[in-house]
């Protein structure tokens, strides 16, 4: 049990896994900001192909298959894939939705638009260097990466459905790994949040980066 009295399971890789069950959506069904500012640098189109990373219950995944985009997206819960799919076949559109944990991840394929949002966190310490190397590679010519991460900051606590594997990473650390690519936006800033339905805060860093030639 953390600090605000909530029970994590030490057992699972992510308590996304309990919080995803049911037929309710904890992330709701809107998608974020981040797909409406994908599609102003990257317009959709079915040539066009996307990775969501963490995609949770599909919301973003949806809405940008939605849009037109040839859409790939995996999370570490069977839950957030079941829904992801569920919300996929409701839509009528196609997501090509599986299990896979960001810190071994095998897909042979390249991709315009690489995103993922509150999950690279999860990555383990040896494996961040493996994954930006894996995932600039995996990104076409003129494509897109967009990460965000939560960033510690002193006057912060941390939020109260903070994960088993979760860790904060520093401030700008996110921005060290493209310097060889353009900068579409670097941002730092702090938001309140109500997931767990416990207002909280967090810090956030975001990079938008073009894979330049
Ligand atoms: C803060 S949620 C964000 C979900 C989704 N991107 C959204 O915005 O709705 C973090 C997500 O990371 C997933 N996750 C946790 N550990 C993971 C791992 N090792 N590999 C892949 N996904 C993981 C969780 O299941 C959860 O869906």
């Amino acid at each position: 049990m953390n600090s605000f009295g909530y029970n994590l399971d030490m057992d699972l890789k992510t308590n996304y896994e309990k919080w995803y069950e049911g037929d309710g959506y904890y992330w709701g069904t809107e998608p974020a900001e981040l797909c409406h500012e994908l599609i102003k640098l990257v317009p959709p189109s079915k040539d066009v192909k996307v990775l969501d990373i963490g995609c949770g219950e599909g919301k973003d995944a949806v809405f940008m298959a939605k849009q037109g985009y040839t859409v790939s997206a995996f999370d570490i819960t069977e839950n957030g894939i079941r829904k992801t799919k569920k919300m996929a076949e409701e839509n009528g559109v196609e997501v090509n939705a599986f299990i896979a944990d960001i810190n071994d991840f095998e897909i042979d394929d390249t991709f315009d638009i690489i995103y993922s949002t509150g999950t690279i966190q999860y990555l383990a310490d040896d494996r961040i260097d493996w994954f930006f190397d894996k995932v600039k590679k995996m990104t076409r010519d003129n494509g897109i990466n967009w990460f965000n991460v939560f960033v510690d900051k002193p006057f912060i606590p941390l939020p109260p459905d903070w994960d088993v594997y979760e860790k904060m990473w520093p401030t700008a650390r996110l921005f060290t790994y493209y310097p060889d690519w353009y900068f579409e936006r670097m941002d730092e800033y702090v938001f309140e949040c109500h997931s767990s339905g416990v207002p909280h805060h967090h810090c956030m860093d975001v990079l938008v980066a073009r894979k330049k030639v």
